[in-house]
């Protein structure tokens, strides 16, 4: 008796084991054992290998990655919900569907995103490297004085999933008021939950906001969206929160408006050329900078590979993938 073979599946870096367990037992499985990342030939290479290659943001699945005009290939399931780093008009072109996962780590990002905003409001990254350094000479009425949050007013650019938990830990836990810049108009009821006002431009946003945090997608479109002129017309004093991605971001710019004491500080948690990040950002005392650990719990880590896991079951079962987004 013959079986049908199992579709073949390679996930470019290590996945929670649970994940990589559930995976093995449903496809025949390639995980990257080593867990470093694959160059574009690499990629170019696998996807005349496998049906299905499961990429990461790590991945550049570029042009040249995407080169085969005929892969063996039939779908590219993200693990995560960007996919800036995909060129998903060549994956389109070449018969690939893509797939992502969202919902499923807005809480944890938007939990880091509140994590930045508190750390950098109060100075906690420069308290505890003062701390370690063994500089701290104790307590004195003077010290490391930050801005209060509460009530403080919070601007979102971009308000979909991971922007409305952040307006609502922030208006529910911190009686933040909560403007919104977004590009279509928001249900009006989800915008009453957390009180929130819609305004028509981002100028009005930045004019408007003590603290302003990020939510929208990368990619070319939004590449620089937050540049020079847009950081000067931020309020004085002024936190930038970025846990999107970090083209969006013109890093230089934002770099000399932290040198030059234009803003409060910034809470980075993406970087345009990750895992690089430019040298005047890390010479900035008042930016707060983690590595992309937005969707970093095991709780989340799990939901996202079994998301993606959801996906391949359903495409390589004739159905149509739940997250497709090409
Ligand atoms: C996401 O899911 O977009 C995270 O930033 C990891 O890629």
């Amino acid at each position: 008796m013959t079986t049908a073979r199992r579709p073949r599946v390679l996930l470019t870096r290590r996945w929670p084991e649970a994940v990589e367990r559930a995976l093995a037992e449903r496809f025949e499985l390639t995980p990257n054992l080593e867990d470093k990342p694959l160059s574009a030939a690499q990629i170019a290479a696998a996807l005349l290998e496998y049906d299905a290659v499961c990429p990461t943001v790590t991945d550049k699945v570029d042009a040249a990655a995407l080169a085969p005009n005929q892969p063996r290939a039939r779908i590219l399931g993200n693990f995560g919900v960007g996919y800036s780093h995909i060129d998903v008009e060549r994956a389109k072109a070449i018969g690939l569907v893509v797939t992502n996962t969202p919902d499923v780590l807005s809480d944890c990002t938007a939990d880091l995103a509140m994590t930045l905003m508190l750390m950098v409001a109060r100075r906690a990254g420069e308290g505890e490297r003062e701390l370690r350094e063994g500089r701290w000479t104790g307590w004195r009425p003077t010290h490391l004085i930050g801005t209060k949050v509460t009530g403080a007013t919070l601007g979102i650019i971009g308000f979909g999933r991971i922007g409305q938990e952040m307006a609502a830990r922030a208006h529910f836990g911190f009686g933040m008021p909560i403007l919104v810049y977004n590009r279509s108009p928001v249900d009006p009821a989800i915008l009453a939950k957390t009180g929130a006002r819609q305004v028509a431009s981002i100028e009005e946003l930045l004019r408007s906001s003590d603290v302003v945090s990020l939510h929208f997608p990368g990619g070319a479109a939004n590449r620089h969206l937050i540049n020079a002129e847009r950081i000067a017309m931020m309020r004085p004093g002024a936190f930038l929160i970025n846990t999107a991605r970090g083209e969006v971001v013109d890093e230089e710019a934002l770099a000399a408006a932290l040198k030059a004491g234009r803003i409060g500080g910034a809470g980075l948690d993406v970087y345009s050329a990750e895992p690089q990040v430019i040298p005047a950002l890390l010479d900035a005392p008042n930016a707060v900078l983690l590595p992309h650990l937005g969707s970093a719990t095991s709780a989340t880590r799990e939901a996202m590979g079994f998301r993606v896991m959801d996906n391949l079951v359903a495409f390589f079962d004739g159905k149509e993938p739940p997250d497709r987004v090409a």
